[in-house]
């Protein structure tokens, strides 16, 4: 845990240089804008440690399997995020001598993001070692708005010299993954030219062939007029840039403006890459940074009209809130379909920059209710795409007859990861996507969703739950072996609760799709059946046998449900009894011991208490939430919001807070001690559901919209906006009560508390708790 984040309501801000945070703060400190993303790598040269990261999205590398004992089933390749060219890269010598930050003697630095106006700020004095002192202030973004482009604003000025100063702007795609298995370099030279006052250097990946254009355009200005550039014009394999000289006088202020632009096959024909850079480059160069700049803060002001959480009274639960929905809308902003959301977003390479389950376990709802539905949509429509993949990857595992397994992880439709006990044995993410759509459906009320796409999906999952279960002799029931939960601190275990659940779930949600949509679109039934070939008679019987004799490992003792069959062979301690050493127990113990104790990384049972709270009652919710939170590690940055979650329903007001505070600040105070891999992106979206679903008790029961908030004592208030069924609702929770404001025009009946009322359009409904 670090506390060096300074406290504020819409800035992060760092004061002070310490190297050995900058891997950290190069996560946080991170841009994005959908298209492209990265990290906060300075500008001028920097010889310390530091993880150079500049992606564009849907760029990707498979990477070849690296493994110590090959498993019939593994997939090929590792998809990887591509670290794509630096393109925020400026070299300054003054008198001969490189400013590098690791070298020179730094004062007065900060850096600040600004999220309420989308921007990086870093300022600071270094003194060189021939002891040229200049002040640099540096401002730039990923634009919103051009979301193919960035712009730089690199100010500096002499302190106590007059000398000769050298510029070089420049675009460098000669760049490596630290995370590549075979030290291999993914990228292909292509071409590159440098002109006077621009550059852009064209790759293509290996295998892949995506093929991206980096370019870029600047200007320098010197006592308040354009330099005439005269530039050296470098050209090198995967690189260009041009160099300047010129010489700068004390009290003088040299400012460099660089726009950049990152144009993609994904979007682009290849032929036209540079010349579509050259464009956006005119464009953006002739609005000018300050225009830019004053664009973007205007557009995020619209974002955060649409998504701000508002917290009254701590200014660190309100930083933190903003930084995590700063970040949802800088990785993902659902206008592509082919696009998905990393679980570190833009912020680093780890995890592959591919699609997991946190997706519509974790990010959905926040996408759902931020923004047009479309984009929630378009999340459900990617998976949809991806059938085929699901079906072949079943396949290769040995299943039949169009049963289909969604990928652990993916860029493509193509299971990439290649650990067994992940790839073969966590199967619970396929629950997750029929989930999803049942989510989906009954948050935007769009059903019509199930005949376009979504039937022919849960079709695909549910047969691969009646193939993977089997009949049990002994129990007299249908089992599930050999599988790994959410808890990926046990693997191999037979029946988990979870697992099992989700699965005779989907099979019950599937049936009752069909029905709908066999009773409100019977000409897609008809095509869905047809295309599938499905068996009615058989399938839906053998569907319909499982669901009624699924096993669920239960303890009759403890009136608990069982995480695995086993569980209760364990020796039974809990998390406050550990020493404070062997935390987290992920870096201090052997994975042996892992495995054999019942520490829990995440959510497991309680994962299905809260996908499913309706079917169950609170008595048991809360049976199984003070049997196994004690036992819960949290080492997964997706668990504390689902326990929060559920104490807030709970009405454990306390434990609700101390859950949200381990995941809203989760990378600003480096919890885990791990956000120099990148921030935990997915699960940010999950401190957003604890505020809007736990604290504010926000569910949709009934095709109705229920809220029933409470204060945490901690708060002075808090207030939030959901987009229902396209009316948005603003809800305020004071000490006062709770104003719920119709921003729309139709009126909404909505259930508060448990008792019905109607919020009129354009109208505030004013009640006490
Ligand atoms: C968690 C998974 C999650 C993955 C990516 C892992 O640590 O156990 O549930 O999907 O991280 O966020």
């Amino acid at each position: 845990m670090k506390d060096y984040i300074i406290h504020d309501e819409w800035n992060i801000i760092e004061e002070g240089f310490d190297p050995e945070l900058n891997r950290v703060s190069e996560s946080i400190f991170s841009l994005g804008n959908g298209r492209m993303g990265q990290r906060a790598n300075f500008e001028e040269q920097y010889s310390g440690d530091s993880l150079q990261g500049n992606y564009v999205a849907g760029v990707y590398y498979p990477d070849k399997t690296r493994v110590g004992w090959w498993k019939n089933g593994y997939p090929d390749y590792f998809a990887k995020v591509l670290n794509a060219a630096n393109w925020v890269g400026i070299n300054i010598w003054i008198d001969g001598e490189a400013l590098d930050l690791a070298k020179a003697k730094v004062s007065d630095f900060r850096r600040v993001l600004n999220m309420k106006e989308g921007y990086l700020e870093r300022s600071f004095v270094a003194t060189l070692q021939n002891g040229n002192q200049v002040e640099v202030k540096a401002t730039r973004f990923c634009s919103i708005v051009d979301d193919e482009t960035g712009a730089i604003e690199y100010k500096i000025t002499a302190k106590n010299f007059s000398a000769p100063i050298k510029i070089e702007p420049y675009i460098d795609f000669d760049v490596v993954n630290e995370d590549s298995n075979y030290d291999e370099k993914f990228w292909n030279s292509v071409d590159q030219s440098a002109f006077d006052g621009s550059a852009w250097v064209t790759a293509s990946t290996k295998k892949t062939n995506f093929y991206v254009c980096s370019a870029m355009k600047f200007a320098v200005v010197h006592n308040g007029s354009e330099l005439t550039l005269n530039p050296e014009l470098v050209e090198k394999e995967k690189y260009a840039s041009n160099i300047i000289e010129s010489v700068i006088n004390s009290g003088e202020t040299v400012t460099i403006y660089k726009y950049a632009a990152n144009i993609s096959s994904e979007n682009h024909k290849i032929d036209d890459l540079s010349s579509v850079a050259n464009e956006q480059l005119a464009k953006v160069s002739s609005k000018g940074f300050d225009q830019m700049k004053k664009e973007q803060a205007d557009a995020w002001a619209n974002k955060w009209v649409e998504s701000d959480v508002v917290i009254k009274g701590d200014v660190a639960a309100q930083q933190g809130i903003r930084f995590n929905i700063f970040q949802l809308n800088q990785t993902y902003t659902g206008e592509d379909p082919r696009l998905n959301i990393g679980p570190k977003g833009f912020t680093g390479e780890k995890y592959g920059g591919s699609t997991y389950w946190d997706t519509e376990a974790y990010c959905l709802p926040f996408y759902m209710s931020t923004s047009n539905s479309h984009v929630a949509r378009n999340l459900l429509v990617y998976r949809y795409k991806h059938l085929q993949k699901a079906i072949e990857n079943a396949e290769k595992l040995g299943f039949k007859n169009g049963a289909a397994l969604y990928p652990m992880v993916t860029m493509n439709g193509e299971e990439c990861h290649n650990e067994w006990e992940i790839t073969f044995e966590e199967i619970h993410r396929n629950g997750a996507i029929a989930y999803a759509i049942y989510d989906y459906t009954r948050y935007t009320g769009d059903k019509s969703y199930l005949g376009e796409y979504g039937l022919e999906v849960l079709i695909g999952i549910s047969r691969f739950w009646a193939q993977r279960v089997n009949w049990s002799e002994a129990k007299q029931k249908y089992v599930m072996l050999g599988v790994t939960g959410p808890n990926e601190y046990e693997n191999n275990v037979n029946n988990n609760w979870y697992t099992n659940y989700i699965a005779a779930w989907t099979l019950r949600y599937t049936l009752e799709s069909m029905d709908y949509v066999k009773e409100n679109n019977p000409e897609d039934l008809k095509r869905i059946s047809g295309a599938v070939n499905f068996d009615f008679d058989k399938e839906t019987q053998n569907w319909k046998k499982i669901i009624d004799n699924m096993y669920y490992p239960y303890d009759e003792e403890r009136k608990v449900y069982l995480q695995q069959d086993g569980f209760l062979d364990k020796e039974l301690i809990q998390v406050k009894d550990l020493a404070k050493e062997d935390r987290p127990i992920n870096q201090n113990w052997s994975w042996d011991r892992i495995l054999r104790s019942c520490f829990i990384k995440q959510a497991d049972v309680l994962q299905g208490l809260y996908f499913f709270e309706d079917e169950f009652t609170e008595d048991e919710i809360r049976r199984n939430f003070e049997f196994y939170e004690p036992m819960t590690v949290h080492e997964s940055s997706l668990s504390p919001c689902v326990h929060s979650i559920l104490a807030s329903k709970l009405g454990m007001e306390d434990k609700a807070y101390e859950m949200y505070l381990r995941t809203a600040r989760l990378d600003l105070d480096d919890y885990n001690n791990d956000t120099e891999d990148g921030c935990h992106t997915t699960s940010m979206a999950g401190t957003w559901m604890a505020v809007v679903k736990g604290f504010g008790g926000m569910d949709i029961k009934d095709e109705k919209l229920h809220l029933n908030p409470f204060l945490p004592s901690k708060w002075q208030g808090y207030s939030f906006k959901i987009n229902y069924r396209d009316v948005v609702l603003k809800v305020d929770v004071s000490k006062h009560g709770v104003e719920v404001t119709n921003e729309s025009g139709e009126d909404l009946d909505i259930i508060f508390k448990g008792s019905p009322i109607t919020v009129e359009g354009k109208a505030k409904k004013e009640m006490a708790f």
